[in-house]
């Protein structure tokens, strides 16, 4: 299992236990567990619906590529722990990852 730690707009952190195996990216498993993460362009980069803030482990994961630093660089809400969850695979790599959902 990996597991992650979500925390909504409100600072409330929960804890997720995904399986290994599911083939999904982050933007997926927040949908799925009712985060109000739109992805309105199904995960391919392209509208920043799925923005969330890596609280920890950023180094932990793959690095963004192009597409998704334009994209980021649209954002007014920019971080540096910036990422489109659409673009995190669910992968052993993230075991242990804080994000904040920053959408109400
Ligand atoms: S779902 Fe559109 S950028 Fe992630």
């Amino acid at each position: 299992m990996i597991n992650i730690y979500v925390e909504d707009f409100s600072g409330n952190r929960q804890h997720l236990e995904i399986p290994t195996e599911i083939n999904l990216n982050l933007m997926e498993v927040l949908k799925a567990s009712e985060y109000p993460v739109q992805g309105t362009c199904g995960g391919m980069a392209l509208c920043a619906t799925c923005h969330v803030e890596v609280l920890s482990g950023s180094e932990q994961l793959n690095p963004p590529q192009d597409q998704e630093l334009d994209m980021l660089d649209t954002l007014p809400e920019l971080t540096d722990n910036s990422r489109l969850a659409c673009q995190i695979p669910i992968q052993e790599n993230i075991d242990g990852i804080i994000v904040k959902v920053l959408t109400e």
